[in-house]
């Protein structure tokens, strides 16, 4: 089943499986272009500043880790948000002018804080309950039992509040183990917005502090809206997140769909209460800023979001948020098809985390195209993994390999029986 980026936390899904990689306690050195070894510590992170991550605070001989080499080696560290140029950037930019121009630089902006957090940080201090599916390891990637690579940048809220800010706004990467397909991908941004109010802010208005809040918070995301779509539709959807009472998901009519772009609310008080707030009210918002980029540069796949190709990068310029991407090419895709039985621990986002594995960013879709039981109770899933490179052409005897390989690492690592 297909998370919902920015909504994870809001949609009830099946109950997960427990599922382990029984294979990650030994390490090999790779030459990645991505990590730069210093004296003593690895780092894995770009020359961009901001966070520095070394390759000990993510790799841990702990049969509880489940974050795989690919993220480790080429991605952790990358901080596009923080890369010239990058849409990413462009997008978080025009959000921050936003505010700087509507809030008179009240907001601090925090977009350089490690992924690397607590439990207690990414679930307890945003309420998310002991058994919420959210926690599950087929779900989040852990480090250790109490160490995860944050799923939402919600996970610094409750520290930034105890720190004593009232307005921030917090850029990053965040990370589930998801399907794979156009718009979804292991990796992610959101940005995450806090303001806190006092008493003398709604004293009299006429109306109580939580009111107060939800008003001020449609009007100023509907603001940010106008800001970076222009006259567009809207829809406030009731909706459902641990952390805040009440929920709201705002939808924009675009190419004819209706498409959530965030989720937000009133935080719940106990949030505010721990961090030393009695008296305060405050609002709270996450959006995708790759949901949002590829509708406003109208880009097709979120694996170009990763892209060094010249082809794409060069087409966004700084602070130009109006240009619309031209893909260069379309490049055939190949499609291959597997059936198995599978067993009790079975989870798609199991496979899909062995495909990523081996053909990384060469794997454009994994798809559920079969699904029986026989009469014995014995269920077989039939999926079609699409492969494509957005920069070249593969060749027959490259995807054969691949499929090979997702074969046998499937058969050998979920232990399901091949058909
Ligand atoms: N953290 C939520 C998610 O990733 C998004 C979100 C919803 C953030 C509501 C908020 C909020 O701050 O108030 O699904």
């Amino acid at each position: 089943m297909a998370a919902h980026h920015i909504l994870l936390l809001s949609k009830p899904k099946p109950k997960p499986s427990l599922f382990l990689y029984a294979s990650k306690a030994t390490f090999i050195s790779v030459s990645s272009p991505f990590i730069r070894r210093h004296k003593s510590t690895q780092t894995v992170a770009s020359s961009l500043g901001g966070v520095q991550i070394s390759k000990q605070d993510v790799v841990k001989d702990e049969p509880t880790n489940n974050v795989p080499d690919l993220i480790i080696f080429t991605k952790l560290g990358l901080q596009l948000h923080r890369r010239d140029n990058h849409p990413l950037r462009i997008l978080k930019n025009a959000i921050y002018e936003y505010f700087r121009s509507n809030y008179n630089n009240q907001f601090l902006k925090f977009d350089d804080l490690s992924p690397i957090v607590t439990t207690k940080q990414n679930f307890d201090d945003v309420l998310v309950p002991a058994d919420h599916v959210s926690r599950s390891y087929n779900d989040t990637y852990y480090i250790d039992a109490d160490t995860v690579l944050r799923c939402h940048t919600s996970a610094h809220q409750a520290e930034l509040l105890r720190k004593g800010y009232t307005n921030f706004l917090v850029t990053g990467d965040v990370y589930r183990r998801d399907s794979i397909d156009s718009t979804h991908y292991h990796v992610f941004h959101q940005m995450e917005g806090v303001r806190v109010f006092s008493p003398n802010d709604w004293n009299g208005s006429g109306i109580d502090g939580t009111s107060y809040a939800a008003n001020d918070l449609k009007a100023c995301l509907e603001g940010l809206t106008r800001h970076l779509f222009g006259a567009v539709e809207m829809r406030w959807v009731d909706t459902y997140f641990p952390f805040t009472n009440p929920s709201f998901e705002l939808k924009i009519y675009f190419q004819e769909k209706w498409l959530e772009i965030l989720g937000c609310g009133v935080m719940e008080q106990e949030i505010l209460k721990r961090g030393g707030k009695t008296d305060n009210v405050a609002w709270a918002f996450g959006l995708g800023l790759e949901r949002l980029a590829m509708v406003l540069f109208d880009i097709p796949d979120i694996r170009l979001f990763w892209s060094t190709d010249k082809r794409f990068t060069s087409q966004f310029t700084k602070g130009q948020l109006g240009i619309k991407f031209k893909p260069f090419s379309k490049y055939p895709p190949c499609y291959k098809d597997m059936s198995f039985w599978i067993n009790d621990s079975f989870t798609e986002n199991n496979l899909c985390e062995i495909v990523r594995g081996v053909a990384g960013d060469l794997a454009e879709e994994v798809q559920l195209i079969d699904n029986f039981t026989n009469k014995k109770g014995k269920t077989s899933h039939c999926y079609r993994i699409t492969y494509r490179s957005m920069e070249r052409s593969l060749t027959d005897k490259e995807i054969n390999e691949l499929q090979w390989n997702v074969r046998d690492q499937v058969q050998r690592q979920m232990n399901v029986e091949l058909r």
